[in-house]
């Protein structure tokens, strides 16, 4: 099963005959932060034009839909092709361009007071140049474009991911948690974003935030995988299923990226956005199995097993040069069964920030979202 997070938008990723770029480097630790005084409520703030990478995904339009209610001017960076209906009836400025066009950039940003970057390669199977390509490079050229606009405020939403593999028994992990460690083998996705973050920590008005795993309706890969496997009977309980999941929804990450874009203090500030595991494994594989008038799944499968069986065909997928992953990857596993223990208490005390949509209640609506717009599936 491939939960949303690093699942995805593969397709969309144009190859280069570009000689491949390094492996990613070694790992690093994240640079000490002096913790910045909080600023106190949030008063109204004079509007500001906004712009949106990966406003037509997840977590852009949650973003767009937000700001464009707070009375916001928004502009969103859409490439050719892309569903824009919901941003144009949001009264987003549609600009067209890529992340890997430095010139389109270079337009959008112009006159921008803050870029929200969301766009990314989104996905857990591919080539490190792929990742590199659509997430280390388009995240350098946000930048440049930003340093040639002015220098505006970048919020850059990068993701947990960076700490790689993590064991519940490490405690609590703060935003000063050494990046770029314990990550598994091909675990592009994860050394994509703390590459990504080296390069926004060069520029000095940056702000960023790391969400685990965003949930919500509009979600375009996680719940139709989840959907997936449990129509084809798939889908196992990993390990006992006891253990709490970090999901949160994508209005609320929208909501803490605002928040973190437009705190003074928060200028070369990392935050977690994550939920406090209100869900189990077992409670979130029962709701979907209740909304699809499906049995409940039964069959488990021990962690260790379930991880060398991911290996194992990913290994095999790679050497048959497959462009799509296996039904089970490492990172899936992971996802549905990596620990919580990520403290938000730096976003509680700095922005005032917390998830607020109760997750079962986010599960349902989100599945109902599925179901409703997808009346085949
Ligand atoms: N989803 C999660 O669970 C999760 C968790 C933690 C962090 N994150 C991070 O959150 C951010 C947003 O994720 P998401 O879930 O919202 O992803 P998503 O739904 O897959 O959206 C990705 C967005 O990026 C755009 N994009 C990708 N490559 C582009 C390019 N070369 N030029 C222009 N636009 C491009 C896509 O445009 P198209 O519509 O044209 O494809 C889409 O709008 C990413 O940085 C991701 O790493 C996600």
């Amino acid at each position: 099963m491939h939960p949303r997070e690093e699942t995805g938008t593969a397709t969309q990723v144009t190859h280069t005959s570009e000689p491949s770029p390094p492996e990613p480097s070694p790992p690093e630790s994240s640079p000490p932060q002096a913790s910045p005084e909080p600023s106190g409520a949030n008063p109204p703030r004079p509007k500001r034009l906004s712009l949106i990478t990966g406003a037509t995904g997840l977590l852009g339009s949650y973003i767009a839909e937000q700001l464009r209610e707070q009375g916001e001017p928004v502009r969103g960076l859409v490439r050719t092709g892309s569903d824009t209906r919901l941003l144009s009836k949001l009264g987003v400025e549609l600009f067209e361009g890529d992340l890997r066009d430095l010139d389109s950039l270079g337009r959008a940003t112009q006159g921008v007071d803050t870029v929200y970057h969301c766009g990314a390669f989104v996905g857990d199977w591919g080539p490190w140049q792929q990742y590199f390509e659509g997430t280390v490079e388009t995240t350098r050229n946000v930048v440049e474009a930003c340093r040639a606009s002015g220098n505006p405020r970048l919020l850059h939403v990068s993701s947990i991911s960076v700490y790689g593999q993590v064991s519940a028994d490490r405690g609590k992990i703060d935003e000063d948690f050494p990046i770029g460690q314990h990550h598994w083998l091909w675990d592009y996705y994860g050394r994509s974003k703390v590459e990504a973050e080296q390069v926004v920590r060069a520029y000095p008005n940056h702000t960023i935030v790391r969400p685990s795993w965003i949930y919500g309706p509009r979600d375009r890969v996680s719940i139709p995988r989840l959907v997936d496997a449990l129509r084809s009977g798939q889908l196992r309980i990993m390990g006992s299923g006891r253990n709490p999941l970090n999901m949160v929804y994508a209005g609320d990450v929208a909501a803490g990226a605002i928040l973190a874009a437009n705190e003074p203090a928060a200028v070369g500030q990392a935050y977690h956005l994550c939920s406090h595991g209100e869900i189990t494994q077992r409670e979130l594989v029962d709701l979907f199995t209740e909304g699809l008038g499906m049995p409940r799944v039964e069959r488990h499968a021990p962690m260790p097993v379930a991880w060398s069986v991911a290996f194992l065909a990913e290994a095999a997928f790679r050497s048959l040069g497959r462009r799509t992953p296996p039904p089970f990857t490492r990172r899936g596993i992971y996802i549905m069964g990596r620990p919580t223990n990520f403290s938000i208490a730096k976003a509680a005390e700095q922005l005032g920030w917390e998830p607020r949509v109760k997750t079962r209640e986010g599960v349902r609506e989100a599945l109902q979202w599925y179901l409703s717009t997808h009346p085949a599936a």
